[in-house]
């Protein structure tokens, strides 16, 4: 899954990073693993320290996921402002904090500095590309590239374009994420959350449902999730899921069979809110220190687990491949 190599689009050799916190530092060490120069701009003063020593942790994960092959991690440069560290660059991906007039802000002081052929990415998690496009003059090469924490680990990137968005940039993004390992997905409609934060939204209302209501504890749920059906959504989605648990009848089968279960269950789920007093029950609930195990060290299973779960992915998927070549050799040989 993660592990393919894919050509990027002609002439792109400089990739450029506005905002380099968690999400900027980690497309920092995913860009230069993937062969490119990257060319980095944040106000901090402590930016330098911050992205060198983030892409010296990632870059082993980045080796063992086989994204590395090509990369250099010092082909690293910072710069004092925005308008020099796109000069050069033929990809932009803007990660700075979620607000808008500092977007706005950002994006009238690039306007006119980028390379013709750039594209610029905003990751944006919550604000909407309409409100975004608003601060160019022309948004024609500006779209939403938004990723999952940590984008140099999970390979999921939501695009989105629009009517404003001139003809093919969406089709060479896609091109130049497949380059980086990444796996993306068109979102053709507006809506707050995207795809998968709607989805992580949607389940993890039920999750706190379930432990305001003390049918289970905040470990039990979050072992329900990761032990049950977490372990099958990492390889397919819930479509495809249900499609094979037809027994082989289809996924319209399965809904008629199923669909009186499920229509009980959606009108009996829950809708909580964040009140004080639930923030501290879940928040009790998963009392790291007391279980002996500091947030880093959780933090790094986490990390180990992903690399390695992506990486059998990978040579799962090679071995697909290689018995499907094998078999297509069989058959022309006959
Ligand atoms: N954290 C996540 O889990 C996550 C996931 C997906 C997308 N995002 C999105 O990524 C973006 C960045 O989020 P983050 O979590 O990395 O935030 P962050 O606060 O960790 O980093 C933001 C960085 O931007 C810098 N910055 C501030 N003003 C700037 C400016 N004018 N120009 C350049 N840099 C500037 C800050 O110094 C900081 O280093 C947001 O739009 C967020 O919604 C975050």
């Amino acid at each position: 899954m993660m592990t393919k190599v894919r050509e990027f689009p002609q002439g792109v050799e400089v990739a450029s990073i506005l905002g380099a916190g968690t999400i900027g530092a980690s497309w920092t060490a995913l860009f230069l693993a993937s062969g490119l120069e990257v060319d980095v701009y944040d106000p901090s003063e402590q930016v330098e320290a911050f992205v060198r020593d983030y892409i010296e942790h990632a870059w082993p994960s980045l080796e063992r996921l086989g994204l590395a092959s090509r990369g250099n991690p010092d082909r690293v440069r910072f710069f004092k402002t925005p308008e020099e560290a796109v000069a050069r660059a033929q990809f932009v991906q803007e990660s700075v904090p979620e607000r808008i007039e500092i977007k706005h802000e950002l994006y009238q002081r690039i306007e006119n500095k980028l390379h013709p052929q750039a594209v610029v990415a905003s990751s944006a998690s919550g604000l909407l590309v309409k409100e975004m496009q608003q601060g160019w003059k022309n948004p024609g090469r500006f779209i939403l590239g938004h990723p999952f924490n940590p984008p140099h680990l999970i390979p999921l990137v939501e695009l989105l374009a629009n009517e404003k968005t001139e003809e093919g940039v969406l089709e060479w993004a896609e091109q130049f994420y497949a380059a980086c390992g990444k796996t993306t997905i068109r979102v053709n409609k507006e809506v707050p959350g995207h795809v998968a934060n709607r989805l992580q939204a949607a389940l993890w209302r039920e999750a706190i449902h379930l432990v305001v209501e003390g049918v289970a504890s905040v470990e039990d749920v979050d072992k329900a999730v990761f032990a049950g059906p977490g372990l099958r959504w990492s390889v397919m989605g819930p479509h495809m899921l249900f499609n094979l648990g037809s027994g082989g009848h289809g996924l319209g089968v399965f809904c008629e069979r199923f669909g009186p279960s499920f229509h009980r269950w959606w009108d009996d789920l829950g809708n909580p809110r964040l009140t004080p007093d639930v923030i501290a029950k879940l928040a009790a609930g998963v009392k790291v220190e007391e279980n002996g195990r500091s947030f880093d060290d959780l933090a790094a299973e986490r990390d180990r687990k992903i690399v390695e779960a992506s990486r059998a992915m990978g040579q799962a998927e090679s071995a697909v491949v290689e018995s499907a070549a094998k078999k297509a050799r069989l058959v022309t040989a006959r």
